[in-house]
């Protein structure tokens, strides 16, 4: 059974793997025997999250990059696949907030400005795009393939507590993963999302967790009444990356303590 999660021999890219979720997706993957790539804009983030794993002896590089510059996304991606031979694994997983709640007046629709809405569509949307037409252009000729996009359960139905930007832009990758999966599955890639609730990172600064009342009512949001760890995210990341997830693609499976059954 391990068999079917061994990531032995595999590499992994992932984005925005210096906090959070990405993070604890690099770290689980590299738990499981992959070489991992951990890309992200935060180059001090990045080199300490790096070395926490290479001090428990797990096989990871490190990449600055920042998704909103395209030719750096594929050059990074291309590299990548070049100097290990292959490249198995690539998660776009690298997304900011941007934008108040609609709840709060800031949040109103005349009020977000262009530039907090350009700014999360170029991270979460187009940096999303990229790295997902990136991945693919390594792994269409070599036949194989996993790619996993972080959405979010915003993505999926709206609520009062995220903004135009953030929820619109989940949106739309969730439509990309479907789209992409349906275009790439012949080449043996399988696409899938992961779509997470309420998760303890440095999302939003980490702002969005240090009033207890608040984290409070996003725990309260879901059946489990609490908000998760990272890695909580580790077990479903596996699965799709590994050949557990063999027959899954073009799904977009929703991590959120049954929020979304209520
Ligand atoms: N935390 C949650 O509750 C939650 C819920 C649903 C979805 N998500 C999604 O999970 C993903 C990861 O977020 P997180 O919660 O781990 O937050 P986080 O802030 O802890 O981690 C995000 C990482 O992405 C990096 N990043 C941001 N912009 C970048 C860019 N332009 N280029 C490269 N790297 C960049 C940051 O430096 C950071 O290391 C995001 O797509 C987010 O929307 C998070």
């Amino acid at each position: 059974m391990s068999a079917l999660f061994d990531l032995t021999g595999r590499v992994a890219f992932v984005t925005g793997a210096a906090s959070g979720l990405g993070h604890a997706m690099a770290e689980g993957f590299a738990e499981h025997g992959a070489l991992v790539v951990m890309a992200d804009m935060d180059e001090a983030g990045l080199a300490k999250a790096a070395e926490r794993l290479t001090l428990r002896n797990l096989s990871v590089e490190t990449q600055r990059l920042d998704v909103r510059d395209a030719a750096s996304v594929r050059l990074a991606i291309a590299e990548a696949a070049r100097r290990h031979g292959r490249l198995d694994v690539v998660c776009a997983n690298a997304g900011v907030t941007g934008g108040a709640p609609i709840s709060d007046e800031a949040g109103h629709i005349e009020n977000i400005s262009l530039d907090t809405w350009n700014n999360v569509i170029a991270v979460n949307q187009t940096g999303v795009f990229v790295t997902l037409q990136a991945a693919a252009a390594v792994m269409k000729p070599q036949g194989f393939g996993r790619i996993i996009v972080t959405a979010s359960i915003s993505g999926m139905r709206v609520s009062d507590v995220s903004g135009y930007p953030y929820t619109v832009t989940k949106a739309a990758v969730i439509h990309l993963v479907h789209l992409a999966a349906v275009e790439l599955a012949p080449y043996g890639i399988l696409v899938n999302g992961v779509a997470p609730g309420p998760f303890m990172t440095n999302i939003a600064g980490g702002r969005m967790f240090t009033d207890a009342e608040r984290v409070k009512s996003m725990g309260a949001s879901t059946l489990l009444n609490r908000v998760a760890h990272p890695n909580e995210l580790k077990g479903l990341a596996l699965l799709l990356a590994s050949d557990a997830g063999s027959f899954i693609t073009g799904q977009v499976i929703p991590i959120d303590g049954g929020s979304t059954a209520k």
